[in-house]
């Protein structure tokens, strides 16, 4: 190789990146809702936590509520891919409205196990970020049974009757590593602690964290495109740092990124969180290519092909209306 040869500005593009299946899941049907009943759908909560596909289901007709009491009787209702507790499917049937129940699947298999261990008394430790609409969700659960551990540092706090009958479960978008030290610090303390039937934090966070760790140590500075109220993607942005970034920022849009960042950078990572449609990453390629950064290599570490068919309740109105 010529090594006298100047340096090209490269691009470490992380894949898989950007949607996974529940969320092109929850975007769709609210898609198909809007196009089968007309504007307006109500629909719960943001579906999926990212400003850009918020705005542009709101300009197509979709209206953004916090709770069902905002909806008119009668109306149609989609209730958000972080799922919700039971009591409000129960307020939804109360006011007559129309549910559409866009969880992931893979929210939905935590509930079943919540379910299923508070039936059998256990005491359910529920590794989560505080506030977070998935937590709330699931903890609806079970709330005599469940309480949440967030963090390493919620470990002291944990109360619970009987040693031998507890499991912990887990939101569905944590840093992996991170949840083995609570996990770890739990056992500590509680030997003979359960861990979940199968893995609760879900193949996209997984794979997304995996492919950032990779490429973190090559990168000058991370950039990871997704909403701050995104926890996956606030995630990408921790792992890479702990993996080796030099810098990493989180930005919704290209024109957020500080030319700065960039302005010594060799190598720039690029990844997208589980809620972020592909455009918004082909903006931050456009935005760093004008800087320079025109050599562009994809890293893969995992193919992707799981895709989850629309909620049931709206698969049969849409053959109805065929
Ligand atoms: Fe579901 Fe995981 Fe996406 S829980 S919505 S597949 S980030």
């Amino acid at each position: 190789a010529d090594v006298t040869a100047s340096p090209s500005k490269r691009v470490l593009l992380a894949k898989p990146r950007g949607y996974c299946a529940g969320v092109d899941r929850a975007v769709q049907t609210v898609e198909k809702a809007l196009e089968l009943y007309g504007p307006p759908v109500y629909v719960r909560k943001e579906i999926v936590h990212n400003k850009h596909v918020v705005n542009t289901l709101r300009e197509r007709g979709a209206i953004f509520v916090d709770e069902n009491e905002q909806v008119p009787e009668g109306s149609i209702v989609v209730f958000s891919a972080h799922g919700v507790a039971p009591e409000v499917h129960e307020q939804a049937k109360a006011r007559s409205l129309k549910a559409i129940d866009a969880t992931c699947p893979l929210v939905t298999k935590v509930h079943v196990e919540a379910r299923r261990f508070a039936a059998e008394d256990y005491d359910i430790l529920l590794i989560g970020h505080e506030g977070h609409e998935e937590v709330v969700g699931t903890s609806g659960e079970a709330p005599e049974h469940i309480q949440l551990v967030d963090g390493p540092d919620g470990v002291d706090k944990v109360k619970v009757r009987d040693p031998s009958k507890v499991v912990w479960l887990s939101q569905t978008t944590l840093s992996v590593d991170e949840t083995m030290q609570t996990v770890h610090k739990l056992k500590e303390r509680l030997p003979l602690l359960q861990s979940p039937p199968s893995d609760d934090i879900c193949y996209a966070t997984q794979n997304r964290q995996q492919v950032v760790k990779e490429i973190a140590p090559d990168c000058d500075v991370m950039i990871v495109v997704g909403s701050k109220n995104s926890s996956n993607s606030v995630r990408m942005v921790e792992v890479a740092l702990a993996a080796g970034a030099r810098a990493g920022h989180l930005v919704d849009f290209a024109h957020e990124i500080d030319p700065a960042w960039v302005a010594d950078a060799r190598t720039v990572g690029l990844s997208s969180g589980a809620s972020v449609p592909e455009n918004l990453v082909m903006d931050v390629l456009a935005w760093l290519a004008e800087r320079g950064f025109t050599d562009v290599e994809e890293v893969t570490t995992a193919q992707e092909r799981l895709v989850f068919s629309l909620p049931q309740e709206l698969k049969r109105d849409m053959k109805a209306a065929e």
